[in-house]
């Protein structure tokens, strides 16, 4: 096990994902948090940050317990650090230091550069550069512009770099961190997902006993997987509940259920269609959409939640970036991002105790878990579907007729573009239903009907998003089926917009 002390960078995770990569376990934590019991950890990496070591309000941990103890990789702002507190100098450096560079001189018979020539090229984004290294550093490597890009600390096994090896564009940094992980520190690389379904099983085991757990499916890959290893781990004393909320894709509540019960899991559909579109009737304010759909889901979660006698255990499909405390730009870290300490008020299943197996792992790893363990392709390649559902594609009031509509409308689309071999192309797809009617003509009449946008874009996690650029011959072939197939629209428009300014729903 690896641990990462986050100074606040942007990279931090990306180290995460890198070390991941190499089949190694890491955690990250805040620097002002680390972890009293370091007992478990084979290495550790200092992080960069968007902070300078001069600065007052800096992080300036106490590294005692492992600098001299453990190997230890400090990147970027780390060895700015090192090197600030171990005698050196760090000051502005004079000229600009982001972007490519390459290392025009690396020391020979170095186990660190191992496998890694000059010329390779590196990543910079630091304003700091150290002047002067510590007296008791041996320079590694340099740049052209940048002579202590990299330095080790004689006698232990400290290494410091300038650059960012976790960024791609450090085309050897995987090399890099798997010279120090694995050779310098000796980690063993034993991190893989079928390990990953065998511990995590037997730990559930040995956590949750012959107690019962609840799990709220939602049809995705997070809550489905989840489920699958609580499956493994207590079979029956799993008691899933998959609600429709009657905003749901075309035929998915029956189709997702049919394959939850085809996996073996316990599952419970639960459909409450009715109360959630009569709840929502007249409401066309996205905020308050949202804030019906969430109340109404706890108040059914709620009712379903009861019938399961003596349950102890909620059981959440939380990943790793919804749970990383990473330092705040103004100093102090941020919360947890889910609470469930506060019981006061909160609906009764929320007083179960959480488990959540998937916490410490990135949304692909949670798909590679899922593979390991057999999950259907289809489901684990599955688009992300938000919550709300429909009810925040249909813009203004929703209706049942809304929502018959637009399910007509987003199958076509969908299963056009799964047709087309476009479907894994694109990171999510839908289709909203606009609040206005425009003028058609259809046969000799004129019609006066509604207008479909369809939306697909390229990300990586929603933050940001570009529209894809879809064949004309592609999007020609689905207008066409929508306008012929479906009653009550007559145009369709594609969303030219990316993210950010636009989101990726329209409300
Ligand atoms: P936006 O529209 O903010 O969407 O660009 C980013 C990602 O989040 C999903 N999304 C939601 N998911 N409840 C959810 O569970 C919501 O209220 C919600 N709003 C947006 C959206 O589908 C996209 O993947």
């Amino acid at each position: 096990n690896v641990l990462i002390l986050d100074f606040g960078s942007q990279y931090t995770q990306l180290i995460a994902r890198r070390v991941r990569e190499l089949n190694i376990f890491c955690e990250i934590k805040p620097y002002n948090k680390l972890p009293e019991d370091l007992s478990t950890y084979k290495a550790v990496v200092l992080s960069g940050s968007p902070y300078s070591v001069r600065g007052e309000d800096a992080p300036h941990p106490d590294l005692s317990q492992i600098q001299g103890k453990k190997p230890l990789l400090a990147v970027c702002y780390g060895a700015q650090y090192l090197a600030h507190f171990q005698g050196g100098n760090v000051a502005p450096s004079n000229t600009r230091e982001y972007g490519r560079a390459n290392l025009s001189f690396i020391k020979t018979n170095e186990p660190f550069f191992e496998n890694v020539s000059t010329g390779s090229q590196v990543w910079m984004s630091h304003s700091d550069t150290i002047k002067d290294l510590p007296t008791n550093a041996t320079l590694l490597a340099s740049t052209n512009d940048v002579k202590n890009a990299a330095y080790k600390l004689e006698g232990e096994d400290t290494y410091a770099i300038q650059f960012h090896p976790e960024v791609y564009h450090s085309t050897d940094g995987k090399q890099l961190l798997e010279n120090f992980l694995v050779h310098i520190a000796g980690v063993a690389q034993t991190w893989t997902p079928d390990s990953f379904v065998e511990t995590t099983v037997a730990q559930l085991k040995e956590k949750i006993g012959t107690d019962k757990v609840i799990l709220g499916l939602s049809g995705g890959v997070d809550s489905s997987v989840a489920a699958m290893l609580l499956h493994k781990a207590i079979g029956k004393n799993l008691h899933c509940i998959f609600v429709n909320n009657g905003l749901l894709r075309k035929d998915e509540f029956p189709s997702v259920l049919k394959q939850y019960e085809g996996m073996g899991l316990n599952v419970k559909g639960v459909d409450a269609s009715a109360r959630f579109l009569d709840e929502l009737e007249g409401e066309s304010d996205p905020e308050k959409k949202r804030k019906i759909i969430g109340r109404v889901f706890i108040e059914v979660f709620d009712d379903e939640s009861h019938l399961v006698e003596d349950a102890k255990w909620l059981a959440q499909g939380t990943i790793y970036p919804d749970v990383i405390e990473s330092v705040s730009a103004t100093g102090g870290p941020s919360a947890t991002i889910k609470s469930h300490h506060n019981v006061g008020g909160l609906p009764d299943f929320m007083k179960l105790s959480v488990v959540e197996p998937l916490r410490m792992l990135f949304k692909d790893e949670v798909r590679r878990v899922g593979a390991s363990m057999g999950l259907d392709p289809l489901l684990l390649g599955r688009h992300p579907f938000p919550g709300p559902g429909l009810a925040i594609r249909i813009l203004g009031d929703i209706t049942r007729e809304k929502v018959a509509i637009l399910q007509e409308v987003d199958a076509i689309f969908i299963n056009g573009l799964k047709d087309a071999g476009l479907y894994d192309k694109v990171w999510q797809a839908g289709a909203m239903l606009l609040p206005v009617n425009s003028v058609g003509v259809m046969g000799d009449e004129r019609t006066y009907e509604k207008c479909v946008a369809l939306r697909a874009v390229e990300s990586t996690d929603g933050m940001t998003a570009d529209w894809v650029n879809l064949p004309y011959e592609f999007l020609q072939k689905v207008s066409n089926d929508i306008i012929n197939k479906v009653r009550g629209v007559n145009r369709v428009v594609y969303d030219i917009s990316s993210k950010p300014p636009a989101t990726i729903e329209w409300e």
